[in-house]
């Protein structure tokens, strides 16, 4: 699925090698294979199981707690329909002696106190450890979309041309929350499962008659639950994660081509596109919020179904019912609570199922090998050298083969060649956003590599022929993720000739729109040339960069950019020879 750099330009860093052999390994051997709790072991930090231990002893100690709200109704029913049994009893005997209690009143009043303070205490401790819990998944789902983020920038160029953007975004945005929300269901799975053995064993303790009967009854229930809902519940989980991206897809689609798309008339089809995967999507959504509920409606009728025919046959027996109410309603209170907890389990290992897929393709994302890349200082005083270069994107189908050139710093160099020749390939290699497949590149007779590649590319100004602007403002644009420095790009702006233009609308401030739709053609390409000139480039790449204006403005920014790079050097690919006839050298690549 997942296409990976096959050359082995910089695997001497032997950190790397090391660190690619164990992606390789899992990736290869282990892919299909690794089971659920792998991935999310490997996802955990090691705080994080720490965090999770100490969560699931604070989940023990809720269910005991819970357990003991519950069994503690029966005494309190007990003393209250019958006095005389508190001196009766063995355990509330000795506690109405060792507190001197005159009366039983007194030791009702007390137990009544006792409990509302225990209830007040249970409330409390229930609130603060759903904080603990949601903390916990919360700050999980901020660290895997940080992760998700910081690998797909650490993807190598070709590896993004591989991928699909509406993927990543939804993968950061969408499924991050779903992987940190299974963690969050797995936490409540083992919560409610304690929460049930515990009152199973208090209602063993009770009648172990009645519980097993319950038991057995309940188990094929759950059983048949897990095997027929959840499973289609599992299937829904994966239509939702591709119609979400399908959706996705159609939106970026129209809106990146929207004139496009006017002009072709296409909308009812787009429309239609749209229509479909958002049914599909919601149809999903539908099903899921259906499903979900409905092991719960099975269980209570089941259980309580149960309990009522239980008192309805100690009446039909007995034909009085007053010695085992104390029972019953502990029963009715365990059931109360059971119920919901076995629902609970259930939907949590419903949503496991759904947002299973979302583990998957996450995981696979921060398995996904990429390249560590360096800042080692690297001086550029005197040539670049391309030695013996050979790139290929498709196995067997060569771009650049045994390319050999020599570019001496302040150089002026054009790339001509017909279209599909390589040049932008070329270009790429040199400034180090592609790496050759064999062959070096030699700065000042240092071998470029993933030590100093990215000082290298720090050198370069990069001008390319789609200037992408977003819908921010101009000292945004120009300084795109670097420090703003306004003065630094009021002088660039000033360079490339667009400060004029600025000052007559709002500066720097000036709003560009989605894609710099208010700009002309010429004004995009010079801020992208102020762009490229804010951290004052060594070297400045113009991959037809002004082709797309007409000949007067091309001229034009042609002078201004040859005046700029006096002291630098200029790597131009350009089809006019108009463009490129100031340019010392001229290499053709249709000739290579
Ligand atoms: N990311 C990629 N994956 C696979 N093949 C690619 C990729 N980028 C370019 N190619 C192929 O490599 C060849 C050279 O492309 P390149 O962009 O270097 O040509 P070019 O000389 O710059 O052409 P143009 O003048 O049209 O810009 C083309 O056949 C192209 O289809
Ligand atoms: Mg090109």
């Amino acid at each position: 699925m997942k296409k990976r750099l096959k050359h082995k330009a910089d695997s001497t860093s032997s950190k790397e090698s090391t660190k690619s052999k164990v992606f390789t390994d899992s990736k290869t051997s282990e892919k299909h294979q690794i089971s659920e709790f792998k991935k999310i072991h490997y996802l955990l930090s090691r705080r994080d199981k720490a965090i999770l231990t100490f969560l699931l002893l604070a989940t023990f100690l809720l269910s005991i707690i819970e357990t003991i709200s519950i069994s503690i109704i029966m005494p309190f029913i007990t003393f209250a329909s019958n006095p005389n049994m508190i001196l009766e009893n063995k355990f509330s005997s000795m506690i109405y002696n060792f507190f001197g209690f005159k009366n039983s009143l007194d030791f009702m009043i007390a137990f009544s106190a006792t409990l509302i303070v225990f209830y007040i205490l249970r409330s409390v401790y229930n609130i603060c450890y759903s904080y603990a819990l949601n903390r916990f998944a919360f700050r999980k789902y901020h660290f895997f979309a940080y992760r998700l983020f910081c690998k797909s920038i650490e993807l190598s160029y070709i590896d993004f041309t591989n991928k699909n953007v509406d993927r990543i975004r939804q993968n950061i945005t969408n499924e991050a929350l779903k992987v940190s929300q299974y963690i969050q269901q797995l936490l409540m799975i083992c919560s409610e499962i304690i929460t049930i053995i515990l009152m199973y064993i208090l209602l063993l303790i009770v009648s172990y008659k009645m519980t097993i009967v319950l038991t057995i009854v309940l188990t094929i229930n759950v059983i048949l639950i897990t095997k027929t809902i959840s499973k289609k519940v599992h299937k829904q989980g994966i239509i939702n994660v591709e119609t979400t991206n399908a959706v996705l897809k159609i939106i970026t689609k129209t809106l990146g081509n929207f004139k496009i798309i006017k002009l072709k008339g296409v909308q009812e089809q787009v429309l239609n596109d749209f229509d479909n995967a958002s049914k599909k999507r919601v149809d999903s959504e539908i099903i899921y919020q259906t499903l979900a509920p409905l092991p719960r409606f099975i269980l209570e009728t089941i259980g309580f179904g149960i309990l009522i025919a239980a008192v309805a046959y100690i009446l039909i027996k007995d034909n009085n019912a007053t010695a085992v109410i104390p029972v019953i309603s502990m029963y009715a209170l365990a059931l109360y609570r059971i119920l919901p907890a076995l629902n609970k389990t259930i939907n949590s290992y419903n949503m496991t199922r759904f947002y299973r897929h979302a583990l998957d393709v996450i995981y696979e994302d921060l398995i996904y090998h990429t390249e560590y890349e360096d800042n080692k200082p690297l001086e550029f005083n005197k040539t670049i050298e391309l030695k013996n270069i050979n790139f290929e994107y498709k196995v067997q189908k060569p771009i650049i083969k045994d390319f050999n050139l020599v570019i001496n710093k302040g150089d002026k160099i054009a790339f001509i060649g017909k279209s599909g020749a390589g040049k932008s390939t070329l270009v790429d290699l040199i400034i180090g956003i592609y790496k050759p497949k064999s062959g070096e590149i030699k700065i000042d007779g240092v071998k470029l590599n993933n030590e100093n590649l990215r000082s290298w590319r720090k050198k370069i100004g990069y001008i390319p022929q789609n200037v992408f602007l977003f819908d921010g403002n101009i000292l945004e644009n120009i300084a795109l993720g670097d420090e703003i420095d306004k003065n630094r790009a009021i002088e660039v702006c000033k360079k490339s000739n667009i400060w004029e233009f600025l000052e007559q609308n709002e500066g720097l401030n000036t709003f560009v729109g989605e894609g710099g739709i208010k700009l002309s053609g010429g004004q995009k390409q010079r801020i992208a040339i102020a762009r490229a000139l804010y951290n004052n480039p060594e070297i400045l790449v113009l991959d037809e960069a002004t082709s797309a204006l007409d000949k007067d403005t091309e001229s034009k920014i042609m002078d201004e950019i040859y005046n700029i790079a006096e002291n630098k050097t200029l790597l131009i690919i350009a089809h006019r020879l108009s463009t490129i006839e100031r340019c010392e050298r001229v290499i053709d690549l249709t000739k290579k």
